[in-house]
């Protein structure tokens, strides 16, 4: 298992949504961190519809109301808390969930 920092726990906002993007050897790994209700949630960005990212500007993933991620794509909206996608193309799929451990004020992905 390898463990990279992602950002302070204070760099993320209710309502907001970040994205980053992890640097391996074979593949690059993209994930999102959305904050709800003080919990923070990881995935992977990928939009299980294409296989491709789900935002098409940095760290724009949330609906207009600020109430799930949505593809920018073709609109698959997925709830904030499991990543279950309600709507679109992709409806009754999920998206990845990565593990990601809180240290003092730190977020840490574990991969
Ligand atoms: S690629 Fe995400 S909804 Fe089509």
């Amino acid at each position: 298992m390898t463990q990279h920092f992602l950002c302070k726990q204070q760099d993320l906002t209710e309502d907001k949504a970040r994205g980053f993007t992890i640097e391996k050897k074979s593949e690059n790994l993209e994930l999102l961190l959305v904050k709800k209700d003080g919990e923070i949630y990881a995935y992977k960005n990928h939009c299980p519809h294409l296989g491709i990212t789900l935002n098409w500007q940095e760290d724009e993933f949330l609906s207009l109301e600020k109430t799930h991620i949505e593809c920018s794509t073709h609109g698959a909206t997925f709830n904030l808390d499991d990543g279950h996608c309600i709507a679109g193309p992709c409806t009754g799929q999920d998206l990845l969930p990565l593990n990601i451990e809180l240290r003092d004020d730190e977020i840490w992905l574990q991969i």
